[in-house]
């Protein structure tokens, strides 16, 4: 992880996680954010999910970009004006990479400007993208979305085409969706697109399933939190004692995990020099994954002051890409 601290007001990464995790234990009921699944550890987990059958949100998505790359270059391409295409929470590429490869083949002007706090996977994307598509134009951006975004609007007046994929809006609560979709459209010129990705509800056993499946991995990684807290910041969780137990609501979309405490027990944290007691069962959760229909979408699309352009879904509608614009 790259953490940059500008000012020396400014906390360091491992400051901002002793105190999130303070804060998240010290509550009720218990939380813990699922920003911080994402050490090496995690991030291998994650990688092996997007491979899991029952996780199918990633190929849903892969589907969209295979069938609709000619739909998104027209969107995006618009008269031709040559265009940056930015990418939050870039990854590793893999959906990106089969849009990047049909605007190169088709000699379309644009530069990919990948974001993401890790510089790690950036560099690693920008090697990968070296070796399969050396004419594409890459500029990786190590930063902040927000802070990302102001850089690229004070270095160049190039129209923006925003990507936001995976469904990772769903980790945000309706109200910091909200805050995020406004503080985007702020950044944004009248013809600028975002590009938004978001699972959609569908059978409540298919998307549970998807996020407790038959290898457990998605519970190795839900209980790596634990794990890290315990590196990282001294902590004494025993995982024996916890256990993995995702919820679906099927009028709400919510699709919560949570780590489940299967005694009484007390867990201390030396960074933060204190203990923590846990109820037999009491419950930390640790994960939204907001699933959508495209009522909400619509109102959280306007309500943020964003029109609709398109809406590109895989067969089955299980996922949709949303290209919006400022009306
Ligand atoms: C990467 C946040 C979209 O919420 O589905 C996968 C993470 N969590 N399995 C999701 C995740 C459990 C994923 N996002």
């Amino acid at each position: 992880m790259s953490q940059e601290t500008t000012t020396a007001a400014a906390s360091t990464f491992i400051e901002t996680f002793a105190n999130d995790v303070q804060l998240g234990l010290k509550g009720s009921p218990k939380t813990l954010s699922s920003r911080y699944f994402y050490n090496t550890k995690g991030d291998e987990l994650f990688q092996l999910i997007m491979k899991l059958p029952e996780y199918y949100p990633t190929r849903s998505e892969y589907e969209i970009f295979s069938t609709h790359k000619q739909k998104m270059l027209e969107l995006f391409h618009n008269g031709g004006e040559t265009f940056q295409l930015i990418e939050f929470g870039a990854g590793d590429g893999t959906k990106t990479k089969i849009l990047l490869k049909h605007l190169v083949d088709q000699q379309v002007e644009f530069t990919y400007l990948p974001i993401d706090i890790s510089g790690n996977v950036l560099e690693q994307l920008q090697d990968s993208l070296a070796q399969e598509l050396p004419t594409c134009k890459v500029n990786i951006m190590p930063y902040e979305y927000f802070d990302a975004l102001e850089r690229i609007n004070a270095e160049s007046k190039l129209r923006k085409v925003i990507l936001f994929l995976g469904s990772n809006i769903g980790n945000f609560t309706g109200e910091r969706a909200h805050q995020f979709l406004q503080g985007l459209a702020e950044r944004m010129n009248p013809n600028d697109l975002l590009m938004i990705g978001m699972d959609l509800m569908k059978d409540p056993k298919t998307i549970l399933n998807a996020y407790n499946d038959a290898q457990g991995i998605t519970r190795e990684f839900n209980l790596n939190l634990l794990d890290r807290i315990n590196e990282e910041l001294g902590g004494n969780f025993n995982r024996q004692h916890f256990t993995h137990y995702p919820t679906y609501n099927p009028i709400t979309g919510e699709t919560k995990s949570f780590i489940i405490s299967t005694k009484k027990q007390e867990v201390h944290i030396a960074a933060l020099n204190q203990t923590f007691h846990f109820e037999a069962w009491e419950p930390i959760q640790t994960e939204l994954s907001q699933k959508y229909n495209l009522p909400a979408i619509e109102q959280m699309a306007l309500g943020a002051g964003f029109q609709i352009k398109s809406m590109l879904f895989d067969c089955k509608h299980w996922f949709v890409d949303a290209v919006l614009s400022k009306p």
